[in-house]
């Protein structure tokens, strides 16, 4: 066993996302957003779970802050609901809304928990959609409003924020393999999406200096370590392609390098050029304080000459997790590295990173996790080994802080140091939950 300690004034954290974790879906005036739409539509989430109720956070958040600081977890990562806010996405401003983030908020500052704050994780309001969603250039501009209400309400006490969760998710997922809401297949649609999401993280980062708040700001990129099948040349070809059509399509834009030249060939060749107009790559390039990186996984690649990407996943090597996906604690620590040597050693936050592992109470009640917990250690090893190379990480946030709903999977995948059970909404922490308390409290790992 060897204990490694992280620097001093390491922050330690947990995340959720609105709809994954509030409930409360018609409560309040909320208005609806595409995740609603889309749960409620037959086929689309496993057994037809929604996120009505979920873990009921909305009315059970000061239990939470409690579980929170009984953790001994110092920053707090959570997403506002866009539709509680602006129940159309434009116009109209619901005040209870802002209201439930201002109690949330407050609670944590009494609680010694510093909040970060995502302003997109994923429910556009359905009003937005109706008019073309991110296909439509208005919702960037939509987006920056909405960003500069939150701004004026939290600013004086939130001074980290994030503009979009995971970009390549909800654009993707939502717009070409139709995963994920909007449950869109079109890849005209996917190009425009990309384009205008990348753009609306731009004007939100310029609403925020212009707001005159003092803070940080940056994006969350969810991100998968690249690594060669084989030893050829032409294999390593072709990661630097998957880096592309990934990393570098996300990451690039925002560091002012714009988009892979082989990014913008696929799409034009298939008659979906990204609108880009004079002036939007500036836009996106707006200064950030932090880069946000959310890491589950890696990926091994091989070329595939019939593809028109150039590249495809090879078979994996190691042992599944339940959401299919390798058990690769080992990719944290790459890809930070990978990452600090693209783009000049930013400063970075893990804002994302977990284990699905599906325990459930044993007989004694307790919740033998043992797989996170495994997991978890040797991804923070794999970091700790990047920040001792000179990796500029702050911060590390677990996902989750409690079993949540995981979109299209519904409740069956449980990402949570904390149990619950959905029946009754009970909280139960975990054997992860005591090994990150302990975490916490060294600021250290032991492995
Ligand atoms: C990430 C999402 C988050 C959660 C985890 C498991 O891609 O940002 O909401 O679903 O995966």
């Amino acid at each position: 066993m060897a204990f490694l300690q992280f620097p001093e004034g390491f922050q330690w954290g947990a995340a959720t996302a609105a709809y994954q974790v509030e409930g409360a879906y018609n409560e309040d005036d909320r208005g609806l957003s595409i995740w609603d739409t889309f749960s409620h539509q037959p086929g689309m989430v496993e057994r037809g779970e929604t996120g009505d109720v979920a873990c009921d956070h909305y009315h059970r958040f000061r239990d939470d802050i409690e579980l929170m600081a009984h953790l001994g977890l110092g920053t707090y990562r959570f997403s506002v609901s866009w539709s509680r806010v602006q129940p159309f996405g434009y116009g109209a401003v619901n005040e209870k809304g802002l209201a439930f983030y201002d109690r949330l908020v407050d609670g944590l500052i009494e609680k010694g928990i510093q909040p970060a704050v995502t302003l997109y994780h994923w429910d556009l309001p359905q009003g937005l959609q109706d008019l073309g969603g991110w296909a439509n250039r208005d919702t960037a501009e939509r987006f920056a409003e909405y960003a500069a209400l939150v701004y004026d309400r939290l600013g004086d006490r939130v001074t980290r924020w994030i503009t979009l969760n995971e970009p390549i998710v909800f654009t993707l997922m939502g717009h070409l393999t139709g995963r994920m809401a909007p449950g869109i297949r079109d890849i005209g649609i996917t190009a425009r999406s990309i384009h205008h999401a990348l753009l609306a993280h731009g004007r939100a980062v310029a609403a925020f200096r212009a707001s005159g708040r003092t803070g940080e700001i940056g994006i969350t990129n969810a991100n998968t370590s690249y690594e060669p099948a084989d030893d050829r040349p032409e294999t390593q070809q072709a990661v630097e392609l998957a880096r592309d059509f990934d990393s570098r399509l996300f990451h690039g834009p925002v560091f002012g390098r714009g988009y892979p030249e082989s990014v913008l060939r696929y799409y034009e060749a298939k008659d979906a050029p990204f609108p880009i107009e004079a002036g939007d790559l500036e836009a996106i390039a707006a200064p950030t304080d932090f880069l946000g990186l959310n890491l589950y996984s890696r990926a091994r690649i091989e070329p595939a000459p019939d593809r028109g990407v150039g590249y495809r996943n090879a078979a994996p090597t190691l042992p599944l997790l339940p959401m299919g996906y390798e058990a690769a604690p080992h990719a944290l620590g790459d890809f930070v590295r990978w990452v600090s040597k693209e783009y000049g050693n930013p400063r970075i936050y893990i804002t994302e990173n977990g284990v699905c592992d599906n325990a459930e109470p044993g007989p004694d009640g307790r919740i033998d996790d043992h797989v996170r917990v495994d997991l978890l250690g040797q991804f923070l090893a794999g970091l700790h080994g990047a920040i001792q190379k000179g990796a500029d990480v702050r911060a590390y946030y677990q996902w989750s802080l409690m079993d949540n709903f995981e979109w299209a999977y519904g409740y069956r995948m449980r990402f949570g140091m904390v149990h619950t059970d959905f029946a009754t909404l009970e909280r139960t922490p975990k054997r992860s939950a005591a090994w990150y308390s302990e975490v916490i409290r060294r600021n250290g790992v032991e492995v």
